[in-house]
């Protein structure tokens, strides 16, 4: 049995733990009351998590003697909305849940930003505790505080920073997850290793075989080190050092390939392609160490994730996408470059990220068509 306490507390009123644990969830209910002491508690949770796990939580908290409703909704991103807030905010109301409430959400990353968003906005706001049950919410998405839902206009684009009183990590429940989502959440495991950890990124590799057979304790080994990076970068940016901007390596590119393919692609596997595109326009313009894009496609051919850009997505439409969001900033497109495969390249002056130019990005892309 692991269990990893790791503190990523940035000032002492909002630091917590996050607990990586093999069988935590069924042990929670001791755990609860000392984490986030409550009179009620409301389990949160979506349509294909809630049978498999749901029970495991509720026994867990029932036999704490700790009074607990659980709230489920249709799986899916399509579920990150207003309505499904309001939903769930309404359903709360109805089951007379108070102030006095706390609120759990077990799922991956649409249940702890659409529940943290509950729990954010419910009564002027509740405690929570992320139950991340995606390999992809254990290492990313349950990690900093951000929660919140999508709009007609866009993603992630209503929400709030609300930290949860803690993040237990159960990585059991991985056994169910189907296996594209396991790969997925590899690929930003690996980015953690791109950005911050070489050693790391030679352990998921040699540990390709167990890792996709979803060996727990292997899974307990990649994901202690993925959730130390992310915390790192999370507390650093605290301090405004703009460090939080590291962990979007692969990901402008990522987006908009993601975008490009109206979100046919799961997130991973776009940002997989993003490293791949971005390591080499670092290597283009001369700031990463030739061959560090090999070497990342060499690490993610383990997991079969993907290294060249979908053939039915042409350059025009991706840089398109690049630059959608930035139009407002009125600058051009920064890229998080890195020097090598486990180390982020910081600009003159400390910057997190770079400016390309466009005819780069638009050549580099080319070249991952073909
Ligand atoms: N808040 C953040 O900082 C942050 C960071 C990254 C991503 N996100 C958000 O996270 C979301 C993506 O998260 P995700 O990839 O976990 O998607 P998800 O929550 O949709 O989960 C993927 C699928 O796996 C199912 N599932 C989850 N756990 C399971 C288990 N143990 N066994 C079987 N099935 C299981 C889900 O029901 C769903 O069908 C996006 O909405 C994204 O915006 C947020
Ligand atoms: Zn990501």
């Amino acid at each position: 049995v692991t269990n990893i306490r790791i503190d990523i507390s940035t000032t002492p009123a909002n630091g917590y733990d996050v607990v990586v644990e093999p069988g935590s969830l069924g042990s929670l209910g001791s755990r609860v009351p000392s984490l986030m002491s409550a009179h009620r508690y409301a389990v949160i949770s979506d349509s294909n998590v809630a049978p498999l796990w749901g029970n495991t939580v509720v026994s867990s908290l029932e036999r704490a003697g700790l009074a607990v409703d659980l709230v489920v909704f249709p799986a899916g991103e399509s579920s990150k909305t207003r309505e499904t807030w309001a939903a769930l905010s309404d359903e709360l109301l109805a089951r007379g849940l108070g102030r006095d409430a706390g609120v759990l959400a077990l799922g991956g990353g649409v249940v702890g930003d659409l529940g943290g968003f509950v729990a954010a906005t419910f009564m002027r706001g509740l405690p929570y505790l992320q139950l991340p049950t995606t390999l992809l919410a254990m290492i990313d998405a349950a990690i900093g505080g951000k929660t919140g839902i999508d709009a007609p206009a866009g993603k992630n684009l209503v929400g709030a920073f609300h930290q949860p009183k803690a993040v237990i990590v159960d990585p059991l429940v991985l056994r169910t997850l189907p296996e594209p989502e396991l790969r997925g959440g590899l690929a930003e495991a690996i980015k953690h290793g791109a950005i911050a950890d070489e050693r790391y990124l030679l352990a998921i590799e040699n540990a390709a075989a167990s890792l996709l057979r979803a060996d727990a304790d292997r899974l307990t080994d990649l994901i202690v080190p993925s959730i130390r990076i992310k915390a790192g970068f999370v507390a650093a940016d605290t301090q405004e050092t703009g460090a939080r901007a590291a962990l979007n390596f692969g990901h402008t590119i990522g987006h908009a390939i993601e975008r490009a393919a109206g979100y046919r692609l799961h997130h991973g596997y776009a940002v997989a392609i993003g490293m791949m595109v971005e390591a080499a326009i670092g290597e283009t313009v001369g700031t990463t160490a030739a061959g560090s894009a090999d070497r990342l496609a060499a690490i993610l051919g383990k997991f079969d994730l993907p290294v060249r850009v979908p053939p039915d997505l042409t350059v025009q439409q991706i840089l398109d996408y690049t630059t959608v969001d930035k139009k407002a900033r009125a600058g051009a497109v920064r890229y998080v470059l890195i020097t090598k495969p486990g180390n982020v390249a910081r600009g003159p002056n400390g910057e997190w990220t770079h400016e390309v130019p466009t005819e780069i990005v638009r050549s580099t892309l080319q070249r991952f068509l073909k």
